[in-house]
């Protein structure tokens, strides 16, 4: 029995698409525990680009399962376009393949309007993909369901509820067009049909799964400091991108979570609004946004760059019980003479390492730096630590010892192959298992009280 759960340790944008990917070689199923289509997940196989917003990044194996979780909220439409794209291309020929929570919330016509409308005051640099506004009615409890959608009678009655609300909210507070019950009912109705095949009990399918022994991966979208509890608040999204979502977003208990990887990359990014102290807004922030396509994979937006981070990783590390980092996009690095890390923050004259609560004293922090040579030369070709050249080596062993975890794999590029130290997690899990039950506490040295 083994699940590991990998999540963005970042803003997102980490690279989980490409380590999931990779990952599932060795799992059974793959898990989207949270947030919807503000995700995008690229995956590039044999130059062959695919960007996931939804489907969990397992899809491109046969035989593995992907399950789109209770906690992720879903627009039926961009699931459909994803469906009819993998399918076109020649993926994805099983329907059984895939299963969608039939807890999973809906997003609907008025979620995208209301977030964009009220992104003119409030300023979040949200994707605009209604996915706040679906995790508000969810919360309020008057959001739809997977389940309400294939039942007509109650998806009107919830529709017609909502839109009365909705559209006077709509009009009367954020000044836009309301919306006809037909042309979201009609719609909806075409979407199920299209859709009822996938929505199952996958709580209950990954609990039996699990149950057999099955290896479960779950992926995490967005990243730490996005998360709307422990992220750099309120420029965060509308769910808990931690891996102790895994578990409520799933309908699994946490007691089935083996290990936590955390996705990094070499240098820092960050798309929207909100502090960001490492940014660098000047020619070395553009050199790392071109050599790293720093470009959004869902709204297109350019990535604010910086560089690494060590204690916002930590951060994630902490709130996310991380045990072992994937560092990617390291080949990003290569032909810059000098690179920096940030150790703490310094503000108002005193020195932290931790990311505040408090946003006013994150905007104010000044990011400390130690500076590395460069090692100048391209490391895509390497599949080994030791093929790292000894300065890119020096950098890795420098942010473990910041970050107090282990860079277990690290990226050299965007094909699956381009990865040094590949393992599989599972074994790892077992061993670790395994070694832990081999020593009971009876069996450690008890120093014999003297007569
Ligand atoms: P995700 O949201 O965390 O899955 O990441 P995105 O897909 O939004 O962004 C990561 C980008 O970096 C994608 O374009 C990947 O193809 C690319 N990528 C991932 N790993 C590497 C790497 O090691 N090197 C390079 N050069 N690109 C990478
Ligand atoms: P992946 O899974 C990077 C950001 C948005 C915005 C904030 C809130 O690809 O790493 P939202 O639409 O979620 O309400 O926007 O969160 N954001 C992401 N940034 N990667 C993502 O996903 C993101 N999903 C949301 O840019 O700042
Ligand atoms: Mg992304």
């Amino acid at each position: 029995m083994a699940s590991v759960v990998i999540v963005g340790a970042q803003w997102g944008d980490e690279g989980k698409g490409k380590i999931v990917d990779l990952l599932t070689q060795y799992a059974d199923a793959v898990v989207r525990f949270q947030g919807g289509n503000n995700a995008g997940h690229t995956i590039v196989l044999k130059g062959e680009k695919f960007v996931f917003h939804l489907i969990p990044s397992g899809i491109l194996y046969k035989n593995k399962k992907c399950i789109i979780g209770n906690g992720v909220v879903v627009d039926p439409t961009v699931l459909i376009e994803e469906i009819d794209e993998l399918k076109k291309r020649g993926y994805f020929k099983d329907d059984s393949q895939l299963l969608v929570s039939e807890e999973a919330h809906l997003i609907l016509p008025y979620h995208r309007r209301i977030d964009v409308a009220r992104e003119k005051v409030f300023k979040i640099g949200t994707t605009g993909r209604g996915i706040g506004p679906a995790y508000e009615d969810k919360v309020a409890r008057c959001g739809i369901r997977m389940v309400d959608l294939l039942d007509e009678k109650v998806f009107r009655k919830k529709l017609e509820d909502n839109l009365i609300q909705k559209n006077l909210y709509l009009v009367e507070v954020l000044k836009e067009r309301s919306f006809g019950f037909s042309e979201i009912f009609n719609e909806y109705v075409q979407h199920k049909m299209r859709l009822e095949k996938y929505v199952k009990d996958t709580s209950r399918f990954l609990h039996e799964e699990i149950r057999k022994g099955k290896q479960i991966l779950f992926e995490g979208a967005q990243g730490a400091l996005l998360d709307v509890d422990h992220g750099t608040y309120p420029y965060v999204t509308a769910s808990n991108t931690v891996a102790g979502n895994a578990s409520a977003g799933s309908g699994i208990g946490p007691t089935q979570i083996d290990s936590v990887i955390g996705v990094a990359k070499a240098y820092t990014t960050r798309v929207g609004e909100g502090p960001f102290p490492t940014e660098l807004k000047d020619e070395l922030g553009e050199r790392i946004r071109e050599r790293g396509g720093e470009y959004g994979a869902t709204t297109g937006r350019p990535r604010r760059c910086g560089w690494f981070d060590a204690v916002v990783v930590n951060h994630s590390i902490r709130i996310n019980g991380i045990q072992e980092i994937a560092m990617t996009k390291l080949d990003v690095l290569d032909d810059f003479d000098k690179i920096k890390i940030c150790t703490g923050y310094r503000s108002y004259g005193k020195i932290f390492h931790h990311v505040p609560s408090n946003l006013e004293l994150l905007k104010s922090s000044e990011p400390i730096y130690e500076e590395w040579n460069g090692w100048k030369t391209q490391i895509k070709g390497g599949r080994r630590f030791s093929d790292l050249p000894p300065n890119a080596q020096r950098y890795i062993r420098r942010i473990e010892e910041l970050i107090h975890a282990k860079i277990a794999m690290v990226s050299v590029g965007e094909e699956r192959n381009e990865i040094i130290e590949l393992k599989n997690p599972f074994k790892e899990v077992d061993r670790r298992t395994i070694r832990v039950s081999r020593k009971p506490r009876s069996a450690r040295k008890v120093k014999k009280p003297k007569k």
